[in-house]
């Protein structure tokens, strides 16, 4: 979440101003991600994609969520590339103390309307990139920010700040659009240069039919010697927002619908969910001051920031025993879990450096066990300690 500056201006300058972005792509592509392995952690690459995430039997899977962490941030100034430095950072601190299986990157990966480039996958891959090097699988969804157009900052119209870089003297029309385009990168462009560069990367484009609506897919968690029966599925809905408007749509909800009465008719296999931005119903679980049982958590700074409109997938949700909980991003503010009917509804933990907000950045982190099938969790910080605490299974 972050409020857009109201530059009416930029649209002008959408068509009538071209700039080169050559000279200004560069920042934030120098730091080579820090290779921060914690005393005896052993890096095995895995170079080979799986077809499921594998659990061993007797031993927990462990996922870390990275939601919010905005790169790509003002990167014209000296401010921003400083910001995903940081980023960076939090990432391996936490990577290092949980040594997690899983990753999930929970939406506004980079900060698109800050990015000056006609290229954004350079920034995510930026974000990506200490999971890979660890040799950790991951799944990414969409945040609001991950393909909005591209926002000029004021202080470029205002002497002495004004473009430097421009294109070629426009008439009509930029002369070579795609070097001039503010259209920014698309969630299509950022999913498919993501998953055909890595074979870490366990995400997907969804359902054609769904468009522009992309990350809506199922990962199956299955035993390593049992693909065929999982121990859990993992949701990704596309909640929205940046190029089109922040919904779960009732079209993903009979994409739900119908995938969940195929693969899991009869709630056997327990289901877990991940999208950005907050559903409505987060609302009506917020604790009003502080966090009080039977929620668990540590910051509670902001209202809830939700989605523009229900579409019933909460409905859906909540008629679904096999499903535990829901995950969501967006407020840097809030990292509660409360309970709603019979499932969870939690925030992670802000991230990033990029994006609003001071909190101190950390990582949700959830341990799902399979005999008796249990999902814990609990708030890793940057600084290594460990809060919030939580068992999100009866
Ligand atoms: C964008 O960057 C990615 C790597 O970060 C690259 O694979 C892809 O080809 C680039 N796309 C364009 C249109 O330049
Ligand atoms: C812009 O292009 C049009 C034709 O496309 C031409 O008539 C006009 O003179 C051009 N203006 C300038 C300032 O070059
Ligand atoms: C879900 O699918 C079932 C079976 O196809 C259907 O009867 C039901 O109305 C659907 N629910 C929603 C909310 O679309
Ligand atoms: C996941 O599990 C479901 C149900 O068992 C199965 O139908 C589906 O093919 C599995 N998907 C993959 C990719 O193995």
């Amino acid at each position: 979440m972050r409020n857009f500056r109201n530059l009416s201006i930029f649209f002008f300058l959408y068509t009538c101003l071209c700039l080169c972005f050559h000279s200004i792509s560069t920042v934030g592509f120098t730091d080579r991600p820090r290779q921060h392995h914690g005393p005896g952690t052993v890096v095995a690459l895995r170079t080979k994609a799986e077809k499921h995430l594998r659990l061993l039997p007797d031993a927990p899977f462990k996922i870390a969520l990275f939601a919010d962490l905005h790169f790509g941030e003002n990167a014209w100034t000296d401010w921003g590339p400083r910001q995903d430095v940081n980023s960076l950072r939090v990432m391996s601190n936490v990577l290092s103390y949980e040594t997690p299986d899983f990753v999930v990157y929970l939406g506004d990966v980079i900060t698109a309307n800050n990015i000056a480039v006609q290229n954004a996958s350079l920034y995510w891959d930026l974000a990506i990139s200490p999971t890979r090097a660890r040799g950790i699988p991951w799944a990414t969804v969409f945040g609001n920010h991950d393909d909005a157009a591209f926002e000029w900052p004021i202080e470029w119209f205002s002497p002495p700040g004004i473009p430097q870089l421009r294109c070629p003297v426009a008439n009509s029309s930029c002369p070579g659009e795609e070097k001039c385009s503010f259209r920014g990168t698309t969630r299509l462009e950022l999913i498919k240069n993501e998953i055909k560069h890595n074979v870490l990367s366990n995400s997907k484009k969804g359902p054609k039919e769904l468009w522009p609506s992309v990350s809506n897919y199922v990962l199956n968690l299955s035993l390593s010697e049992d693909p065929n029966s999982p121990v859990a599925f993992l949701y990704f809905l596309d909640s929205g927002g940046g190029s089109y408007p922040e919904i779960i749509s009732s079209a993903q909800a009979e994409w739900f619908n119908s995938t969940t009465r195929t693969i899991n008719p009869d709630s056997r296999v327990p289901e877990i969910i991940f999208w950005h931005i907050p559903s409505t119903t987060y609302k009506k679980v917020a604790p009003m001051y502080g966090i009080h049982k039977p929620c668990v958590g540590s910051i509670n700074k902001e209202r809830v920031a939700a989605q523009e409109a229900k579409t019933g997938i909460m409905k859906l949700l909540v008629e679904r025993p096999s499903v535990k909980a829901v995950f969501v991003g967006h407020n840097h503010g809030l990292d509660w879990c409360c309970p709603y009917k019979q499932l969870w509804l939690c925030f992670a933990r802000h991230t990033g450096y990029g994006g609003y907000g001071s909190w101190p950045r950390g990582s949700r982190i959830l341990e799902i066990t399979q005999q008796p099938f249990s999902i814990r969790s609990w708030i890793r910080m940057e600084d290594g300690h460990v809060h919030s605490e939580v068992v999100l299974t009866p």
